[in-house]
């Protein structure tokens, strides 16, 4: 008797965690004598001839720590199906049946698509299509409807916080602004955990669009108070009213790159102040790196859970965190429907009894 095969793949940008995911997928598949394929760099692995390898407890050992992925993933190639914010692209039809011939040639039984929301658009569409599919939600940037938490946000937050406390020893020294410029996407929630933890003075979301005005207000309160620096934390979808987004490039495959909103703040704050500012872009350092404790708990979580889902038959689904539970909701649910901070809720409230600023 063959034993049963099921296959698992990493798409769209990496972030800590991942790793965690592929071990748990093994060793819980293991324990039901199935074996796992895992195919290289994100969807494309599946195109004939196929990129592919056998992963088992001696090749996934000791991984859980290490950042990134060990199956590689991308962002682009054949499987783009999201081209913006909501707007939606369909992989192309001899694309699907190319990747079909091969899951079908290798007897995959149940596919575990590890991904954001691009990502997971592409696995509700190769579902409808009729592959057996699984999803596990995956972005340091938190905005997945339908699970309470991804896995890697935590990580991407501790760099954040990390940056925060070095930069606040130049600020203070200098008694200079400092300007800390994070990804996130159109989602605030890197952000505003960040900027909470890393005792921030500003922070500036997408979803509080905010006045170069009442900022330049509130960091010359501060000097007259004293207190000489100011840490500003500016999410790279930030913007200001009636304004715009900045991007660093605008692409025409896959989503436009953000990136620049930090600098651009810097330079308005000193315009407005005569203060002294500094800008500092974290980048791909949030996505870096071994994953928090927090991380490597969700992801086994996520990956063991996957295979249940498998096991059950409930194809089309993908694991949810919700209420300290991790169980299984509808892709369809999830995907573009992105999650974004409620300016009116209990975290920003908090914020502001601490005296963060939102320049709103
Ligand atoms: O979605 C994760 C993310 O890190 C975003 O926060 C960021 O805007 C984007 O990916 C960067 O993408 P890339 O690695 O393609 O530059």
């Amino acid at each position: 008797m063959q034993k049963k095969r099921i296959g698992i793949l990493t798409s769209g940008g990496d972030c800590p965690g991942l790793n965690a995911v592929i071990r748990g997928v093994v060793k819980a598949a293991d324990k039901l004598h199935w074996e796992v394929i895992g195919f290289i760099d994100g969807f494309e692995g599946l195109l004939p001839p196929g990129d592919y390898r056998i992963l088992d407890r001696a090749s996934t050992s000791h991984i859980m720590s290490m950042g990134g992925t060990i199956l590689g993933t991308t962002n682009k190639g054949h499987f783009v199906s999201k081209v913006g914010v909501g707007e939606k692209a369909v992989v192309a039809p001899e694309i699907v049946e190319k990747a079909r011939s091969l899951v079908e040639k290798l007897r995959i039984e149940g596919l575990i698509v590890v991904g954001g929301d691009g990502s997971l658009t592409t696995a509700q569409q190769l579902f409808e299509a009729g592959f057996p599919i699984v999803g596990v939600p995956k972005t340091i940037d938190n905005d997945l409807e339908a699970t309470a938490m991804t896995f890697g946000f935590d990580s991407a937050v501790a760099s954040v916080v990390d940056a925060l406390d070095r930069l606040q020893t130049t600020g203070t020294s200098h008694k200079r602004v400092m300007v800390l410029e994070v990804m996130g996407r159109h989602a605030g929630w890197i952000a505003l955990y960040g900027g909470l933890a890393g005792g921030a003075n500003v922070i500036l979301v997408p979803e509080i669009p905010f006045h170069y005005d009442k900022l330049a207000e509130f960091i010359k309160h501060r000097d007259y108070a004293g207190k000489l620096s100011t840490l500003v934390v500016v999410a790279e979808g930030a913007k200001p009213e009636g304004g715009q987004e900045v991007y660093q490039e605008q692409s025409k495959v896959g989503e436009s790159r953000l990136g620049g909103m930090g600098d651009v703040v810097a330079r308005e704050i000193t315009a407005r102040t005569g203060k002294e500012t500094r800008t500092c872009v974290l980048g791909h350092l949030q996505r870096g790196g071994a994953p928090t404790t927090l991380d490597r708990i969700l992801g086994t979580r996520f990956g063991v859970m996957a295979v249940q889902l498998i096991e059950d038959n409930k194809f089309g689904q993908m694991v949810s965190y919700q209420n300290y539970l991790v169980l299984g909701v509808p892709i369809a649910d999830a995907v573009n429907r992105l999650r974004h901070v409620t300016p009116d809720s209990q975290m920003v409230a908090t914020a502001r009894a601490v005296d963060i600023c939102f320049g709103d």
